[in-house]
């Protein structure tokens, strides 16, 4: 009700925060998926995600995608059993799930390609914190076939789409 400092705690309500469910993640991506697919996952989600109030950023390199995704809970919740039954991507680890009131880190919707080196510290960082046991399977599979894969998805020149609703 009152802080350390005696103020209520609501007393600057005037610049409410939401209630947000963060939902990070990373996968891999089916075979077969090309660059096309990528572009029509990106598409379609810019446009359901503006209607569903929910925001992020999807990074996808060397096969590999990593999103994180924040908005209402109720619509974050239908988006997760959506992407857990999309046959275009496997090995889904949850890297971070919360539910709590506070401001947007992606006000918008962001997509950016990344290079190989930049997925591999994100998933390197996910390991080292990592206490599921699933998890830490998931993301060492992950880290292999990026180490042993093909790079020919790999698109060297980080590109942020432009044209995104900001
Ligand atoms: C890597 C990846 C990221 C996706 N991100 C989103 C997203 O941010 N928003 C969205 O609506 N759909 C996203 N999709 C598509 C969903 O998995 C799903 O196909 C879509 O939401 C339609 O779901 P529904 O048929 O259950 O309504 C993504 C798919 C993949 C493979």
């Amino acid at each position: 009700m009152f802080d350390e400092f005696g103020f209520p705690r609501d007393a600057d309500s005037g610049r409410a925060e939401p209630i947000l469910d963060t939902f990070v993640y990373c996968s891999r991506a089916a075979e077969g998926v090309n660059d096309a697919q990528v572009e029509r996952i990106i598409e379609l989600s810019q446009r359901r995600n503006v209607a569903r109030d929910i925001t992020g950023v999807l990074v996808f390199g060397s096969g590999i995608f990593f999103q994180w995704i924040e908005g209402p809970p109720a619509q974050v919740e239908k988006l997760i059993a959506s992407l857990h039954g999309d046959p275009r991507h496997f090995d889904i680890v949850t890297l971070d799930r919360s539910v709590e009131k506070r401001a947007r880190l992606y006000p918008n919707w962001e997509m950016e390609r990344v290079g190989a080196d930049d997925i591999r510290a994100v998933l390197q960082e996910a390991l080292g914190t990592a206490e599921d046991e699933n998890n830490i399977a998931a993301l060492k599979r992950i880290l292999e076939h990026l180490d042993s894969g093909p790079l020919d998805t790999l698109h060297p020149s980080a590109t942020k789409r432009e044209g995104a609703d900001r």
